[in-house]
């Protein structure tokens, strides 16, 4: 006897990144977290919180994080909707769109959550996965008909992006909605955020965990045409953004020239750690966004996974067929990927004497 629906009974639960106790002395870079801290306008505003915004509700859309982000992005405020993080937007994307008879579809290897959440609605799944170059299967995507369609560009755990003129493609040929899930693109060369005016069908998915440094306050929000926003607003939670998040966010995604200092440091410090990398014998896949993706030589990414671990450095091994001889690597201050690469070299030296 369960208490549950036979499908809870059986998902396989979404695992995410270890989190080491705060203050643990570990170089961490196995969640995407930005190295850096959150803009210093942002601190202020968290730090002078009034209690009145504690002791009542928040306002049940976020208005005032609405509003900041239709100003930086130059869209209308009805064109935004702000959730707990984006994981929270997708599932309210899920909720009112997947279910029996309206599949989910999207590349893999690519963000498990998509999968955990078409599975608790019960909607077919319909996984295309990608080639070892990481292009974008779009006559495949499309192909599936879904009511669903997601992509996280740039990929997670690859790095990679296809263009906009790929997703645009996909947008024409797909009758249902498309979700471009941009947690990455502070980091990348383009974004497609002006594919949500021609295409009544698009969704873009955006949040403060990465670019921002803001993991631990849980904010992003979708942009898409009002009727889609008001679709999505249906299915949330009635106060899905807390009054804090949406005051600290507010004053975070103003402060645009902090925001953009970050990431040119983040993208220096990733073609650095990609040279690197290389120069020891990996293969790195070429990375649009704050991570790399690393085949290392000898084809152990567990054990090396788990040697790294050993000597306090943590990294994302993922336990899946496609990805079973690759490590995502965050990417980290100077120092870190150092230290990173100082304890890196003997593991892969003594692995590369036991293998050749
Ligand atoms: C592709 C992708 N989308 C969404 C998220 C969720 O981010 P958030 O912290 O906004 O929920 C992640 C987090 O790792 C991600 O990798």
């Amino acid at each position: 006897m369960s208490f549950f629906r036979p499908t809870i009974d059986t998902l396989r639960p979404y695992v995410p990144g270890q989190q080491p106790a705060p203050g643990t002395r570990v170089v961490k870079l196995n969640t995407n977290e930005n190295p850096y801290p959150p803009s210093p306008r942002a601190l202020d505003v968290l730090r002078q919180l009034h209690e009145d915004r504690l002791r009542r509700y928040p306002h049940p859309r976020a208005d005032e994080f609405r509003e900041a982000v239709a100003e930086v992005l130059e869209v209308e405020p009805t064109w935004v909707l702000p959730g707990n993080g984006s994981d929270d937007l997708l599932t309210m994307l899920m909720r009112a769109i997947a279910g029996p008879g309206r599949p989910v579809v999207y590349p893999t290897p690519t963000y498990v959550l998509y999968r955990t959440l078409a599975e608790i609605q019960d909607a077919p799944v319909v996984e295309v996965p990608f080639d070892d170059s990481f292009d974008l299967p779009v006559g495949e995507l499309a192909a599936a008909r879904g009511a669903l369609t997601l992509v996280a560009n740039p990929n997670s755990p690859s790095g990679t992006a296809a263009s906009t003129e790929q997703l645009a493609a996909l947008a024409a040929a797909v009758e249902g909605v498309v979700v471009i899930d941009e947690a990455y693109v502070a980091f990348a060369e383009d974004d497609a955020l002006r594919l949500v005016r021609r295409h009544p069908n698009v969704v873009i998915l955006r949040t403060l965990s990465k670019s921002h440094a803001l993991a631990g306050l849980r904010l992003g929000f979708a942009v898409a045409q009002p009727a889609v926003i008001e679709g999505l607003a249906k299915v949330k939670d009635s106060y899905n953004v807390g009054a804090a998040a949406a005051c600290v966010g507010a004053a975070a995604i103003r402060d645009v020239a902090y925001t953009v200092d970050v990431a040119a440091r983040i993208r220096a410090s990733r073609s650095r750690l990609g040279s690197a990398l290389e120069a020891m014998g990996c293969h790195v896949w070429p990375s649009q966004a704050n991570f790399l993706l690393v085949r290392p030589p000898g084809e152990d990414a567990e054990g090396v996974s788990r040697e790294l671990e050993a000597r306090g450095i943590l990294v994302r091994y993922f336990d899946e067929a496609a990805l079973a001889d690759t490590l995502r690597i965050t990417i980290g201050t100077d120092d870190e990927q150092t230290a990173l690469l100082e304890t890196l070299r003997p593991i892969l030296d003594a692995t590369s004497a036991a293998t050749g």
